[in-house]
C-alpha cells in the first residue's frame, strides 16, 4: 500500500511560509503565507457580510438569519462584519497595488478579450506575467465596489444624524454595488476553483506547478525559472 506525501513536508509548501515567485522543484511559490491570511481574511470577512446582510435585505433569505442566532444579531453583525471587510480589503490593495499595475498592452482586457476569460477560454498571450488583465480588472473593480459598500453602508448605519434622502440613495447604491460585487465573486470562486486545475491551491499551499504557471502566465514563468524556449 502507498501512502500520500505528507504536504507538510514538502519543501515548496515550507519555502511558502515566508517567500514568493521562487521555484523549488517543479513548483513555485505563487502565494506566500502572508498573502494567503490577507486574502482568506477578506474572503470571510466579505461572507460573513453577505450572509448576514441577504436576511436583512429580503425575507426570501429570512432563514440565513438563523445560522447567526436570529435577525437581530444579523442587524448587528451585518455593518461590523463589513467594516472589518473594507479593512481587509484597505490591506488587499497596499499589498497587491504594484502586482496588479495595468500595462499598456494590456487595455484590449476591457472588452471581448476580458468575456473570453470569464467564460474560462484560455488565453494565449506569451506575455501574461503574474495576473493577467481580467485579475487585474477584478482587483481594481472589488476595491471600488469595498469603497462603495462602506460609504453607503455608513449613510444606512446612521440614518438618524443625515436628511431623508441620503438613505434613498445610501439604499441604491448599497443594493446595486452589492448584487454586481456577488456576480463578480461567483466568476471569481469559479475560476479560482473549477474551472482552472491548480488555481485553487494556490491560495492554500501557496505553490503551483510549472506547467500551470507555463499555461496560464507565461511571462511570470519565463521570469521565475529563466525557460525561453517557446511553448509547444
Ligand atoms: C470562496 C471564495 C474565494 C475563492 C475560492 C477564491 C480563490 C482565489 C484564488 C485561488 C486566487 C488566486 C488566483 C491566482 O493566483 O491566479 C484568488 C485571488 C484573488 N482573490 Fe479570491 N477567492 C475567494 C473569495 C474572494 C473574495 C471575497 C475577494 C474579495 C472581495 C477575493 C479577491 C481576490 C483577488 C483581488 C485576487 C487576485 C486577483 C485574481 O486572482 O483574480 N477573493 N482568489
Amino acid at each position: 500500500m502507498t501512502t500520500a506525501p505528507n504536504p507538510a513536508l514538502d519543501p515548496a509548501i515550507i519555502r511558502a511560509r515566508t517567500a514568493e515567485d521562487v521555484q523549488v522543484g517543479n513548483q513555485i511559490v505563487r502565494h506566500r503565507l502572508g498573502t494567503r491570511l490577507m486574502h482568506w481574511s477578506a474572503a470571510l470577512s466579505f461572507a460573513v457580510a453577505l450572509l448576514t446582510g441577504l436576511p436583512i435585505w429580503t425575507p426570501i433569505f429570512g432563514w440565513l438569519a438563523g445560522l447567526f442566532g436570529g435577525l437581530s444579531v444579523c442587524r448587528w453583525l451585518h455593518p461590523w462584519s463589513g467594516t472589518i471587510f473594507f479593512f481587509a480589503m484597505v490591506v488587499m490593495f497596499a499589498w497587491w497595488l504594484e502586482d496588479m499595475a495595468l500595462e499598456p498592452g494590456e487595455r484590449d482586457w476591457f472588452g471581448k478579450k476580458l468575456f473570453t476569460y470569464m467564460m474560462h477560454e484560455t488565453i494565449d498571450d506569451w506575455m501574461i506575467g503574474k495576473y493577467n488583465g481580467g485579475q487585474k480588472i477584478f482587483f481594481f473593480a472589488v476595491c471600488l465596489g469595498a469603497l462603495g459598500l462602506m460609504l453607503s453602508g455608513l449613510l444606512l448605519w446612521f440614518p438618524e444624524s443625515l436628511p431623508p434622502a441620503w438613505r434613498g440613495l445610501g439604499i441604491v447604491v448599497h443594493e446595486i454595488t452589492f448584487i454586481l460585487f456577488a456576480v463578480a465573486i461567483v466568476f471569481h470562486v469559479y475560476l479560482g476553483t473549477g474551472a482552472e486545475p491548480g488555481t485553487f491551491r494556490s491560495m492554500t499551499r501557496g505553490t503551483v506547478p510549472l506547467s500551470w504557471a507555463r499555461l496560464h502566465h507565461p511571462r511570470w514563468y519565463r521570469e521565475i525559472t529563466g525557460d525561453d524556449r517557446p511553448r509547444t
